[in-house]
């Protein structure tokens, strides 16, 4: 018998700033997937993840919803939790960057980093916006890119011409924060030596810690002299302070992939130097699974940051591909964005997890979900080929033979031989992330099953000769098992209904070679739907209504009554939608815009709010100004084309001249909340 490995899998530690998408579950479901495939083969892992938790966008996204940092990623990480937990995807421990375990890793890092001469200091200019006072991201900067004059343009790359520059490229550069010019300013930062690491990394990266296509492509960065690496940022700032520095901190991406080893510390209710003995076990192979655009930081800075602490760098990094929705990037105006929550309100996750197994491969290529194959792919072969052996047959042998299994019949043991002999090549296919192989080899075999049961015909058969029939609907159901063993790391909770009807306790991978004794199965309960076309539509419906700003409504907006009903919504959903009363303190109309106001609200306690709004045409300025309006208060900014708008004023109509703005009793106070 093979020896049992031990693992320590990770998947990419999301950004605590927004909900999961289906765009992050290719990640998330490609690892559980993995990983449920190492346990179900015996060997030992321990699956982290957890919130990234720090950075300049989180700090100000809180700062928008009137929320300390710590409030508000603490309510993103429960959601988090509750959306991961809702497709099925089971980490050990999902934790957070920002942990007292990781903050003691963090130092020891750091530590050891500058003990070993790796840590330089310099001053470099940035830029700063001065009515917020914080250094921005490059992100939060917008301007007209210096190479094809395009406005409105990120301060590190175009997105019309493709060009990458530094900020301080851009033509009449603003804050992103405040619409302010932002000023030069000088400040010291740290950084990391990575050519102090140069032939380790590239012995790692020729050594197989990622496949071949990726390696030459990182071959290229070692061409010229590895950039020294940015490590620290200034004051205002959410994240970890250096020791010994005022005003300064670790920036958020240092502290990232240390949370890998605080939540195995967490994991292990245990110290930093619990999780350093973990990571340091000789047997330990590290595998991370990310996404293709962060390949820089875990093939040069995690690695090198390792080495340089006196760890051993991951053994293997796993690349996917980012999501496209039926051939397009995800968006939101194309109400593609769908959010995990949206996806589960709708749809089986046991669907989505199937669909993308049939998708994924070890190539870092990007994956399509195109609604119309996932319906085909679900009920043709989910439904179709691999519930429906059970599904036939478990009824009749309760309803007709007792639900008694017997021996499965000669003619059938052909087929159930290679059910078996597929397991070395479905495991390897499994073992090599190559899940499509799996999903395609497992239908092969579902339809040489599905053939056989027809030409015996079980339901005919036994009205003259119940134990034949008796032998042909054991041998469907030990195919029905088989598959569902194959399928277990993918379709989980399907394959715990299959078990639980046959009634034949978890099953592991070793369970293949064996039989079903002669037991009687439990009463056959449904499986899985089949999907509706109509419910994908619903889910679109509702995912693009949400994306379209109710203040701008479409120009072709159904009168009044003819608009459908919105799916029903919950308590909790409603009231999780905060709404309060706001004075309009000023409103001006935005001249490139035909439908937009932008909108001064003072909330009182709450602080003032800008939106936009879609009422240029509906009233004037000065009709505006003064007014109580109500406003959702905890809608996430918006980035639109004049501005990022910061909650969403009510108001009902079909959209142009006909907004009508909701009234308010003067009585009502500015911050009041809306019941
Ligand atoms: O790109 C991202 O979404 C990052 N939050 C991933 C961090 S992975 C790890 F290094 F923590
Ligand atoms: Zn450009």
């Amino acid at each position: 018998m093979a020896a049992k490995r031990n693992l320590l899998v990770t998947s990419a530690l999301p950004y605590a700033n927004g909900a999961i998408h289906i765009g992050h579950l290719v990640e998330y479901i490609q690892t559980d997937i993995w990983v449920r495939f190492q346990r179900l083969m015996g060997n030992r892992v321990v699956y982290l993840c957890g919130d990234d938790a720090h950075g300049t966008p989180i700090m100000l996204r809180a700062r928008s919803e009137g929320l300390a940092p710590e409030q508000f990623i603490a309510r993103m990480n429960q959601e988090h939790r509750e959306d991961f937990a809702r497709f099925g995807v089971k980490f050990d421990c999902y934790y957070s960057t920002h942990s007292p375990e990781n903050e003691a890793l963090c130092y020891l890092f750091y530590e050891r980093l500058k003990a070993g001469g790796h840590i330089v200091h310099r001053d470099i200019e940035q830029f700063f916006d001065p009515v917020e006072n914080i250094f921005l991201p490059d992100r939060f900067i917008r301007g007209q890119c210096p190479n094809c004059n395009s406005p409105d343009q990120y301060g590190d790359s175009c997105e019309v011409c493709g060009k990458h520059y530094n900020p301080t490229d851009l033509i009449n550069p603003k804050s992103a924060v405040s619409g302010a010019v932002p000023e030069r300013r000088t400040s010291r930062h740290f950084f990391l030596r990575l050519e102090d690491f140069r032939q380790q990394l590239l012995d790692l990266i020729r050594g197989g810690l990622v496949d071949s296509a990726v390696a030459n492509k990182l071959e290229e960065w070692f061409g010229k002299e590895l950039k020294d690496w940015d490590i620290s940022r200034d004051a205002p700032f959410f994240g970890f302070p250096i020791p010994g520095e005022a005003n300064k901190y670790f920036y958020n991406w240092l502290d990232a992939p240390i949370g890998y080893l605080a939540a195995l510390a967490k994991n292990m209710a245990g110290s930093a130097a619990d999780a350093e003995e973990y990571w340091k076990m000789d047997d330990l192979e590290v595998y991370h699974f990310i996404g293709k655009d962060i390949i820089y930081f875990h093939a040069l800075f995690w690695p090198a940051m390792l080495i340089g602490a006196g760890l051993k760098p991951p053994n293997r990094l796993c690349v996917h591909g980012h999501l496209t929705v039926n051939g397009e990037k995800m968006s939101k105006s194309r109400g593609t964005f769908i959010n995990a929550a949206q996806y589960a309100r709708h749809l089986n996750p046991q669907w989505l997890r199937y669909y993308f197994a049939t998708r994924l491969s070890a190539s870092p290529a990007d994956i399509d979900l195109s609604f119309e194959d996932f319906c085909n792919r679900v009920n043709s072969e989910l439904v179709g080929k691999l519930a429906n052996l059970i599904s036939r047959a478990a009824p009749i042998l309760t309803r007709l033979l007792g639900g008694r299994t017997g021996i499965v019949t000669m003619d059938a043991l052909p087929l159930l031989n290679e059910f078996r002999a597929a397991e070395a090549e479905i495991a390897m296919d499994y073992d090599q992330r190559n899940f499509a192989a799996v999903t395609r080899r497992v239908c092969a075999l579902a339809d040489k099953a599905n053939k056989f049961v027809e030409q015996q015909a079980p339901w005919s058969l036994v009205k003259t000769d119940e134990e034949a029939a008796r032998g042909v609907l054991t041998a469907a159901l030990e195919y029905g098992r088989i598959l569902m063993i194959y399928l277990k790391p993918i379709i989980p909770d399907i394959a715990a209904s299959v078990e639980k009807c046959l009634n034949v306790g978890p099953q592991k991978w070793d369970d293949i070679q064996n039989s079903m004794d002669s037991h009687v199965i439990n009463p056959f309960e449904h499986l899985t739907g089949r999907v509706e076309e109509r419910k994908i539509q619903n889910m679109l419906d509702e995912v693009k209504t949400n994306a379209t700003p109710a203040t701008a409504p479409a120009a072709t907006a159904p009168a009044a009554g003819e608009e459908p009903l919105a799916p029903e919504c919950t308590i909790e959903q409603f009231s999780a939608v905060d709404l309060r009363v706001g004075r309009v303190i000023h409103a001006e109309a935005i001249e490139a815009s035909d439908k937009l106001m932008k909108v001064e609200i003072d909330a009182g306690p709450l602080g003032k709010r800008t939106v936009l709004a879609g009422i240029k045409k509906a009233c004037t300025p000065e009709q505006l100004t003064g007014r109580l309006v109500i406003f959702c208060a905890n809608l996430a900014p918006r980035k639109m084309k004049f501005g990022t708008s910061e909650g969403m004023i009510l108001a009902s109509g079909p959209g142009g001249k006909d907004v009508f703005l909701l009234s308010v009793d003067e009585r009502a106070t500015p911050g009041q909340r809306v019941h």
